[in-house]
């Protein structure tokens, strides 16, 4: 029963029973970005019980090492690590063409990396780091992996959002957040918006590719995100904020289920919350913003991958 108007629905999904999936993923590829703290390690754990190989884009090799040897005891899984700071574009195109070499056929790429400052941060390429790390970032993986993806079709691409796109806070005319005061949480809206609107515009690109796009929001989950932040804040986050939140678990569930659940195949271009189908803001979503973030994203990735960029 719908108690909610549609833009509030968040709040009655999250509370809903989730879906699950027990479908195996034997002899299937799967790469994770952030694949060691948080969802997108319990995204890893899942994935590998499920027989998928697991493919690790992570930026510290030994936090990487060690859940490699935690999927290979637990589950008898077989994984591999690339190694990548995702502030630094060209080090994520590096890391694409190598995983691209590898693994000609991937059958799921789960974009998950990210990351929360509450004093705005540049990367070194200049750009604001959440923007950076989690849309910039994903979209050059993507746009480098999509040939493996095809190969590989039905293939899924699973990007971890946020039901904090609904707060807003995306201007193409100051995606540095240099003209305007900075807001952490629209800085974290901003990023996601961008995520979100050209995994819309993705889905529609590779339709009839064999490629599905699922954009998903993994819950109010215990993870480490925030933590690089002032003691304040993270003492908020730790003792405060995480007395509400989930086990992540519950996110790798749900991360395994976009990825393998049989009545999904070929279903694209939805938004989930976990797994739940669900309108996003439709308020920061317009086709003009759509088209403007696509083309800026196309041509900084277009910058790094050269003739590797394929979509
Ligand atoms: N937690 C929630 O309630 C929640 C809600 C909505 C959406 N999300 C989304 O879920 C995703 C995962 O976040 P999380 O909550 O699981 O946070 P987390 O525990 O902090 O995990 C973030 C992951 O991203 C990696 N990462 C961060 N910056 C990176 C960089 N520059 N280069 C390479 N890897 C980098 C981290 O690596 P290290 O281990 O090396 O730090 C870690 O593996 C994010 O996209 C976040 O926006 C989370």
């Amino acid at each position: 029963m719908k108690l909610l108007p549609d833009e509030l629905q968040y709040i009655q999904n999250g509370l809903k029973k989730q879906n699950r999936s027990d479908a195996r993923l034997d002899g299937k590829t799967c790469v994770v970005t952030g694949a060691t703290s948080g969802v997108g390690y319990q995204s890893a754990r899942r994935l590998a019980q499920a027989g998928a190989r697991v493919v690790m884009l992570c930026r510290n090799a030994e936090k990487a090492s060690l859940v490699q040897d935690e999927l290979s005891r637990e589950y008898q899984a077989e994984s591999d690590v690339f190694i990548a700071d995702m502030r630094e574009l060209a080090q994520v195109s590096r890391a694409a063409k190598q995983i691209a070499g590898k693994y000609p056929k991937i059958n799921v790429l789960v974009n998950n990396a990210g990351v929360f400052n509450r004093r705005r941060r540049l990367t070194p390429d200049g750009h604001e780091e959440i923007f950076g790390v989690i849309h910039l970032a994903a979209f050059v993986l993507t746009a480098g992996l999509i040939p493996n993806l095809k190969a590989a079709a039905p293939a899924r691409i699973i990007d971890v959002n946020s039901e904090e796109h609904r707060f807003g806070g995306l201007k193409m005319n100051d995606l540095n957040w240099s003209k305007r005061l900075y807001i952490p949480l629209q800085a974290y809206g901003a990023a996601k918006i961008a995520q979100l609107l050209t995994g819309l515009e993705l889905a529609g690109r590779l339709r009839g590719s064999g490629v599905s796009v699922y954009i998903m929001h993994p819950g109010a989950v215990r993870t480490n995100i925030g933590m690089n932040n002032d003691f304040l804040y993270r003492f908020y986050n730790h003792y405060i904020l995480g007395l509400f939140l989930k086990d992540p678990a519950v996110s790798g569930e749900a991360v395994h289920y976009l990825a393998a659940a049989p009545e999904l195949q070929g279903v694209t271009g939805n938004f989930y919350n976990q797994t739940i189908e669900e309108k996003p803001a439709s308020y920061v979503l317009s086709e003009r913003l759509r088209r403007e973030i696509w083309d800026y994203s196309e041509t900084v990735a277009r910058s790094y991958l050269g003739d590797a960029y394929d979509i």
